[in-house]
């Protein structure tokens, strides 16, 4: 039985297998919806695989728990990966990657929520005007997913050093639209402790754009 709120907290490293299962899930279901989204890692798994360890030491993904059940992520990052185009990497922005929703949890708008909620993070601790996300080129049926969340497209992006990069389309949507009802869905729970956390290499969290300051700390919700 799903109970809600789910906890939200940061994943750690040690959780990774986690990460691996839940994108495995999707991939299995994702042909299901026409696309080939995912099929592949790009651009191949052992590159994907070190970028979803390196997000994890970085203390920027995040886990939605259901008791000790895994019911979703999200990474949150305050710098572009190189994705954005220039101009648009001046503007404060928050950008997501990796928001899946097991399918357990489907229908709730857990994922819906995950975005508000990074809205929200993104505010407090960054004064983000957008979040962002990039989504996979051929992928309408995601495309669509994000435009219901009050998403615009910002273009198709040609990367000129990585050609064949798969998630070109680019969204992203106001920070004001974030709905404050998140908290009937996830309930944010940060680690006691110092702010930002050390993280097992030796860097603080996050690495990338601002930082966080003790005095932004998202207190529990
Ligand atoms: C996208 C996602 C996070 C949204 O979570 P959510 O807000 O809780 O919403 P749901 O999971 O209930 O999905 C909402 C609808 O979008 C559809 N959808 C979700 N991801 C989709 C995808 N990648 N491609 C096509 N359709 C998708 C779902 O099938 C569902 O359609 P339905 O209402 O007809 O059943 C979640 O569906 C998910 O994990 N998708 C797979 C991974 C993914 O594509 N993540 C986005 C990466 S940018």
């Amino acid at each position: 039985m799903t109970r809600l709120p789910l906890t939200l907290r940061p994943a750690t490293p040690s959780e990774y297998g986690a990460i691996l299962r839940l994108i495995d899930d999707a991939v299995s279901w994702l042909p299901g919806k026409g696309t080939d989204q995912w099929a592949q890692p790009w651009p191949d798994q052992q590159r994907r695989d070190a970028r979803i360890l390196d997000d994890l030491v970085d203390g920027k993904t995040w886990l939605a728990v259901d008791g000790t059940a895994v019911a979703a992520t999200i990474t949150v990052d305050f710098a572009d990966s190189g994705v954005w185009p220039t101009d648009k990497r001046r503007e404060r922005a928050v950008y997501v990657r990796r928001v899946i929703v097991d399918r357990r949890y489907a229908g709730l708008e857990v994922g819906a929520r995950l975005l508000d909620w990074a809205s929200h993070l993104a505010v407090r601790v960054h004064r983000a005007r957008w979040i962002r996300v990039d989504v996979w080129t051929t992928n309408d049926g995601l495309h669509e997913y994000y435009r219901t969340q009050g998403f615009e497209g910002a273009g198709l992006r040609d990367l000129a050093d990585e050609p064949g990069y798969p998630s070109r389309a680019l969204f992203q949507r106001s920070t004001a639209l974030w709905r404050p009802d998140y908290r009937p869905v996830l309930r944010p729970f940060p680690p006691p402790g110092p702010w930002p956390r050390p993280c097992a290499n030796g860097r603080a969290l996050p690495t990338a754009g601002e930082s966080f300051r003790p005095e932004q700390r998202p207190e529990p919700q």
